[in-house]
């Protein structure tokens, strides 16, 4: 399974890009804005400046709700680098910019999916992913896993290409129970990722290799 970071904060991509272990980036506007990154032109030097950090994808999300427009944006953003996914809102427009970015073969991610149905259409548009956010739907007491479960099914019925990029992930157990049901991809915070590290025997074990080895020394 990939491992992306949600955030748009270059010091959390820095570190995960340290441990060697991150495959891609993702951001939406909501991120961006959480760094107090604002305007066009400081949006998009950021993407940049993401993509020299990381080696893998990085998803830029378009804010026209209009198939022109997304097209419009798009194709800027891809121009941006050759690491930018372009992210499309799953709306009927949005699934026609879908399309028209994967017959140019340039790469997408359709977001804010919550439903198998969305995650059918975008498939069908040629969505390199798709992401359905699993958090937001366990926060209205619906099971985002089994969402998850659901497209992986109906993707492997038919071999669609299309990478399932579990999204809206909160914590560790998310990341580990999307690796049990073949998620191609997962996104979430840094602490997700570092709480995969964590077991109490591990740190009392190496405490006691260490002071055995003083001892001996
Ligand atoms: O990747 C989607 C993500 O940014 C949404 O996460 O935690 O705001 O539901 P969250």
């Amino acid at each position: 399974m990939k491992f992306f970071i949600d955030t748009a904060n270059l010091d959390q991509i820095k570190e995960a890009q340290d441990m060697g272990i991150l495959d891609g980036v993702t951001t939406n506007p909501s991120l961006m804005a959480k760094e107090g990154i604002t305007g066009h032109d400081n949006i998009m030097k950021h993407y940049v400046d993401i993509c020299n950090i990381v080696d893998g994808d990085v998803s830029a999300e378009v804010i026209s709700t209009d198939v022109e427009g997304m097209i419009k944006e798009g194709e800027a953003l891809a121009e941006l680098h050759e690491q930018i996914v372009v992210k499309l809102p799953m709306i009927k427009d949005g699934v026609k910019a879908c399309k028209y970015f994967s017959s140019k073969g340039i790469k997408t991610n359709v977001t804010l999916v919550f439903s198998a149905g969305q995650a059918l259409l975008a498939a069908k548009a040629g969505a390199t992913y798709v992401s359905p956010f699993l958090g937001r739907l366990d926060d209205i007491s619906t099971d985002g896993l089994n969402l998850i479960s659901e497209i992986r099914h109906i993707y492997d019925n038919y071999g669609f290409e299309t990478q399932i990029l579990s999204a809206s992930v909160r914590h560790t157990m998310h990341v580990i129970d999307c690796a049990k049901i073949g998620s191609d991809v997962m996104t979430g915070p840094l602490s997700s990722i570092e709480g995969l590290l964590k077991h109490p025997l591990t740190d009392i074990g190496l405490a006691k290799f260490l002071a055995d080895y003083k001892k001996g020394n």
